[in-house]
């Protein structure tokens, strides 16, 4: 089947639950840590949140200019909709997204960078629709010793209920997103190839999670203008 249509049948499948799901696997701390991303981005201007789930990153944000939430996901976006009342949400894809060029300040996104299956196509939509300094905020799981732990919970504790809940292929998806998570460096490398700068990055958990920032260079934009 189609990579992406797994993603999108999985998350609908997973939306009602996936609130609790996510609080869960991260011990509670999913609120902080999106709290802290949005405290290292600039407190204002428009923003986009890229595989906005439940909407939950844009509830949390406080800023001025409007707040758009993009998802494959109908299921969730119905979710998110009832949640966060000042923000619009649109069914969407990350690599091609129906927005004018130069319109955001700044696109996030909160465990969606590593289910993106073409990368390149979505950081070239990025150099697109950012404005001239815009920045991009990237929460994500990175891989590693303790994504391998998550891997192997997964795998063989989490399966035998998961697979029950979600269908084998949809939970085996799952468990593959976290094995071919690219590394903070990696994220890094791609984003340095897109023009773009690290303006701050954190490592939590013992570098299971990271959090970036990263800035276009003014350089590249002109060239891509
Ligand atoms: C793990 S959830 C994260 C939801 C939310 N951002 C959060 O932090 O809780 C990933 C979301 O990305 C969406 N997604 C995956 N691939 C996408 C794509 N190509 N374009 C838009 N959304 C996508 C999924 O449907 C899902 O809702």
């Amino acid at each position: 089947m189609d990579k992406r249509v797994v993603i999108k049948e999985a998350f609908s499948k997973l939306s009602k639950f996936y609130d609790i799901l996510i609080y869960l696997l991260t011990l509670g701390r999913i609120k902080s840590l999106q709290i802290q991303l949005l405290r290292m981005i600039k407190e204002e201007g428009n923003r986009l949140d890229v595989g906005t789930g439940t909407g939950e990153i844009l509830n949390k944000s406080q800023n001025r200019g409007f707040k758009i939430g993009i998802d494959i996901s109908f299921e969730m976006l119905k979710i998110a909709k009832r949640k966060c009342k000042d923000a619009h949400f649109l069914l969407a894809d990350a690599e091609n997204m129906p927005f004018k060029d130069s319109l955001f300040d700044t696109i996030i996104l909160s465990l969606t960078y590593r289910h993106l299956p073409n990368r390149d196509a979505f950081l070239r939509e990025v150099g697109r629709i950012l404005k001239t300094e815009g920045e991009i905020a990237i929460l994500d799981v990175s891989k590693g010793r303790f994504s391998t732990i998550l891997t192997i919970l997964m795998k063989y504790f989490l399966k035998p209920f998961a697979s029950l809940l979600l269908g084998r292929e949809r939970w085996a998806y799952f468990i593959h997103s976290l094995d071919k998570a690219p590394t903070l460096s990696e994220v890094i490398e791609e984003l340095n190839s897109y023009g773009f700068r690290v303006k701050a990055k954190k490592l939590k958990y013992f570098g299971l999670i990271y959090l970036l920032v990263a800035q276009r260079k003014v350089e590249a934009s002109l060239q891509i203008g």
